[in-house]
């Protein structure tokens, strides 16, 4: 059966929102729109709700699911204690697109935290997500809309083949701000760990005066022996099936000068590069990503679902800065390369 479809891409018609709202309490599945991505939602409290997103998805149940509430009424039913850095986080960003991990208490469900002591919350500022939650009255537990393994929807478009009658029901809001998912944190000894980079960057954490850590698997490769602090880290994603590689400088010249010289022997590859850089490169293929890491971070999932499609050899990829939204970037760019990167 195909998923019901609400379109909402003309504002701000909130009551058609009820119906999926209902939804959400029956225990159905409902794809919404938030600020970063597009996310596959149900009642967080539901675990036979909750079991369905892990199907629909394909993903393991090792990996825990981040729990979207509209009010911090919510979060007091949710989690045991909120730490004095934890508080200073939600003023400052909430809503918005970060994430904490918080210890949970028992009325949420295992399925969600994969078994862990922990949850992660966030308060969307899409307004769409917003009136979800607050019209269903419970938090909705929602991952990112794709099957395991492929890049994070930020169109409709872009998932409803892969994604159309596992869910009840699509709201179509059209293209999602931001592009990339939320910054997960774990405040550990009053300083901030980032497990995983997104919109909000450490430098914004750095400036209200808090120390932030950036985990070391961001941009490294996971060894066998090596235990994770965010789950999600360990699986492969966003990688196409075209063998991809990463070329960083701090030089631009440089960048452009290794990436000239890796497509010479290449005829049949295709270049992603900021807009200004197209005309630099002699590639029978490209695809320009945009030029502010703004722009960068709001195409780059739909630019990583498009490569498949150009039938070549290899992709080449310029890296961005590894500051500010380009860590979100970079991280997601080397993932979608498996760690195949080069820096010159
Ligand atoms: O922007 C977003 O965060 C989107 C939208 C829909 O809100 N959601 C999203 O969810 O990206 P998902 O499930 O695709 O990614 C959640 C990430 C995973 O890497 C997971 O391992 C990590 O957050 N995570 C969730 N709960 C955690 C916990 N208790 N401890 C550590 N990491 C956690
Ligand atoms: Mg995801």
């Amino acid at each position: 059966m195909k998923s019901r479809y609400i379109a909402l891409k003309n504002g701000n018609e909130y009551e058609k929102i009820n119906e999926a709202s209902r939804a959400i309490r029956k225990g159905d599945l409902v794809l919404f729109p938030t600020e970063t991505v597009y996310g596959i939602g149900a009642n967080a409290l539901d675990e036979l709700a909750v079991s369905k997103i892990f199907k629909a998805k394909g993903r393991n149940s090792d990996n825990p699911l981040i729990v979207h509430i509209s009010d911090t009424s919510m979060l007091e039913k949710l989690v045991t204690n909120v730490g004095h850095i934890e508080k200073i986080l939600m003023e400052k960003f909430w809503p918005g697109p970060l994430t904490i991990i918080f210890n949970k208490k028992d009325v949420v469900p295992n399925n969600v935290s994969a078994n862990l002591d922990t949850v992660g919350i966030r308060m969307p500022s899409n307004p769409i997500a917003l009136e979800l939650i607050a019209r269903a009255n419970v938090p909705i537990a929602a991952p990112s809309a794709n099957i395991s393994g492929k890049p994070s929807g930020t169109i409709v478009e872009d998932i409803i083949e892969e994604l159309d009658g596992k869910v009840d029901y699509i709201i179509d809001a059209g293209m999602t701000d931001i592009g990339v998912e939320s910054t997960v944190v774990r405040v550990i000894n009053d300083e901030v760990h980032i497990l995983r980079p997104g919109k909000i960057t450490k430098e914004d954490i750095e400036k209200i005066g808090i120390k932030t850590i950036v985990e070391k698997h961001i941009l490294e490769e996971i060894k066998d022996n090596e235990t994770v602090m965010s789950p999600g880290m360990k699986y492969r994603h966003y990688a196409p099936n075209t063998k991809c590689v990463l070329v960083y400088s701090e030089n631009e010249e440089n960048l452009i000068n290794k990436i000239n010289e890796i497509i010479k022997d290449q005829e049949n590859c295709l270049i992603m590069c900021k807009s200004k850089n197209l005309i630099r490169y002699n590639a029978k293929n490209k695809i320009e990503m945009g030029n502010s890491l703004e722009e960068i971070s709001k195409n780059i999932f739909t630019i990583l679902r498009k490569v498949d499609s150009y039938n070549v050899d290899l992709v080449v990829i310029e890296g961005v800065e590894k500051t500010e939204l380009g860590l979100a970037i970079m991280n997601r760019l080397i993932r979608a390369c498996e760690h195949n990167y080069i820096e010159c």
